[in-house]
């Protein structure tokens, strides 16, 4: 098993050997390496079971790192770098030589991002190279949002893991990059596309299909529990699945029904707070998951606030 600890010192040395760390960040936990050291990323895919052709994105500690890893970023993505980084933003903009090909997966663009956690940014602030990191799950599972979710699945694995207590946002990071004077989001995140857009106006989202080649991790199955999901009206659904005789589980935006058990029913967020659903979607789907039902019914949110984001999530839970 993985130690498990807040000490960056010793998360820095064992970076520094080569070998991986999980590390928290306000998004999800990533399990990270040194971007510079193509064995550490190498491990990286290889830990995860991560196909090659899926790129990682890099994690720097300040602003002034940038110049030495990627090319001039465009006005727009440096407006949306000013007002959300430190945070849940990944911008992506031309590499420069010194990140590898292995890490882009043969794209000369780079996937860049300053987490706000503290923790991980004062260990990224005492290393002198980025760390890759992509989400610390085996690849297609859903995404860890505390340290036990990566010793459940990767912990056998790794030899540390940094623990920064329950992730804030529990989505992924925004993913924007820009193409031919248009920006762009390649996945919605924990950033919403109203926040975006209230600082470089309209956006375009990128059709989230399993044929994007530019975002291979915008693979339709992905942040699959291994339960099945089905999407819908939730009272329906509980209806149909009864009478089947069916043992299911709900997941519900603010909704408790009383009349099913209360193990094998959760709600986002009694209050709809858009921010606390988020925040609980990935562990209540990993317990759903881990529960005795045969199958898990949920609902989408309406799509404001993170409520599209979070939808992208169920939808791709939902996709056979
Ligand atoms: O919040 C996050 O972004 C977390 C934390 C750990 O920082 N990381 C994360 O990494 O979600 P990962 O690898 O699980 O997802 C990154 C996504 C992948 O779907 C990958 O295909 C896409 O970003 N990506 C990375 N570099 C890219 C590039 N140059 N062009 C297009 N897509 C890229
Ligand atoms: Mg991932």
């Amino acid at each position: 098993m993985a130690e498990i600890g807040k000490d960056i010192e010793k998360a820095a040395r064992i970076l520094s050997s080569g070998q991986l760390v999980a590390i928290p960040t306000e998004t999800v936990y990533g399990l990270a390496g040194n971007a510079l050291d193509e064995q550490a990323v190498l491990r990286i895919f290889k830990t995860k079971k991560r196909p090659e052709f899926d790129p990682l994105i890099i994690h720097l500690g300040d602003k002034s790192q940038l110049n030495e890893y990627v090319r001039e970023i465009p006005e727009e993505l440096q407006r949306l770098a000013e007002r959300f980084w430190p945070g849940p933003l990944t911008l992506l903009v031309s590499k420069k030589p010194v990140i590898s090909d292995l890490i882009t997966s043969g794209l000369d663009t780079v996937g860049v991002r300053i987490p706000r956690h503290p923790l991980t940014r004062k260990l990224l602030q005492s290393l002198d190279y980025p760390l890759a990191a992509p989400s610390a799950n085996p690849f297609g599972y859903i995404s860890p949002t505390r340290a036990s979710h990566v010793q459940d699945q990767l912990g056998e694995q790794i030899p540390y893991i940094l623990d920064g207590g329950v992730c804030e946002v529990g989505l992924e990071s925004t993913i924007v990059g820009m193409e031919e004077g248009q920006v762009i989001v390649y996945r919605l995140g924990g950033i919403s596309v109203s926040d975006l857009e209230q600082t470089v106006g309209k956006v375009l989202i990128l059709p989230q299909s399993s044929s994007n080649p530019k975002s291979p991790g915008m693979l339709k199955s992905h942040y699959a529990p291994k339960k099945p999901v089905v999407l819908g009206d939730l009272e329906a659904l509980i209806e149909g699945y009864r009478q089947k005789g069916t043992v299911f589980a709900v997941l519900s935006f603010t909704r408790t029904f009383p009349d099913l058990s209360e193990s094998l029913q959760l709600a986002l967020s009694p209050g709809g707070d858009y921010d606390e659903a988020a925040r609980n979607l990935f562990s209540s789907m990993r317990l759903l998951d881990a529960s005795e039902a045969d199958v898990i019914l949920a609902e989408e949110l309406p799509e404001i606030h993170l409520g599209k984001a979070i939808n992208d999530r169920l939808r791709r839970a939902a996709a056979k």
